[in-house]
């Protein structure tokens, strides 16, 4: 793929989940290939039990439970989690279906560093059953958002969206494997775009930068 203007190291990754784990591993697969400008140094999940570890540690991935249960309440989840962040140097944190509200606090230490995916167009639906919301809504396009993480939630600076059509027969079931095959292409995709420091901010715009890296139409994912 194209990795755009990579400064030539990978960039040290981290990759938050709390469940089943399908967009850590696209963003896993994508790392595997020495070129692609991230590496995925760490997973971590907030509960022990999310099947995500246990693939990220067949992957060859060190995997561990950073519980959201113990002392210290939000703070002190947070404060453990950052611990563990920067013990192993790591320099970007993508969320991928990490279901806990971060604090101002985090969003901060983490700022223009931390990513997240979303299943939804955004600023459309944002929070939860993102599905079943855009058929109630009688939307004819749906789809996925991969942003920065600000302290406001699923809001940030776009870096990129993949659009499906809606099917007149959609359940939130079938609409939402359609999106979740998007998130799983945009999703590494942006992170390169990131990782390869190919991007700048401007307010809630995303732009490539001038120079040799990838075309415009890089920041737009067409999913057929
Ligand atoms: C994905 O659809 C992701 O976009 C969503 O949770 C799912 C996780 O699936 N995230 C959110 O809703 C965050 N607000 P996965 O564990 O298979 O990647």
């Amino acid at each position: 793929m194209t990795s755009g203007a990579n400064t030539g190291r990978r960039k040290r990754t981290a990759i938050l989940v709390s469940g089943r784990g399908s967009n850590m591993t696209a963003l896993l697969d994508a790392a595997v290939d020495p070129a692609y400008p991230a590496e995925i140094a760490l997973v971590v999940a907030n509960v022990a039990e999310a099947p995500a570890l246990e693939k990220a540690r067949a992957a060859g991935i060190e995997a561990l439970a950073v519980s959201h249960r113990g002392q210290g309440g939000r703070q002190g989840f947070e404060e453990r989690l950052d611990a563990e962040l920067r013990a192993r140097d790591i320099e970007l944190v993508c969320l991928a279906g990490f279901m806990r509200i971060l604090t101002p606090w985090f969003v901060e230490r983490w700022h223009d560093r931390l990513l997240n995916i979303h299943p939804a167009l955004l600023p459309a639906f944002k929070g939860l059953d993102t599905h079943a919301r855009a058929l109630a809504e009688g939307c004819r396009l749906h789809g996925a958002t991969v942003h920065y993480v600000r302290a406001e939630m699923d809001a940030g600076p776009i870096i990129a969206q993949g659009a499906v059509a809606v099917m007149d027969g959609d359940t939130p079931q079938t609409l939402g494997a359609r999106v979740l095959a998007v998130e799983h292409a945009i999703y590494p995709k942006a992170l390169a775009l990131v990782a390869s420091d190919a991007v700048e901010i401007e307010g809630m715009r995303v732009r490539l930068k001038t120079g040799d890296g990838p075309a415009p139409a890089a920041l737009i994912v067409p999913v057929t």
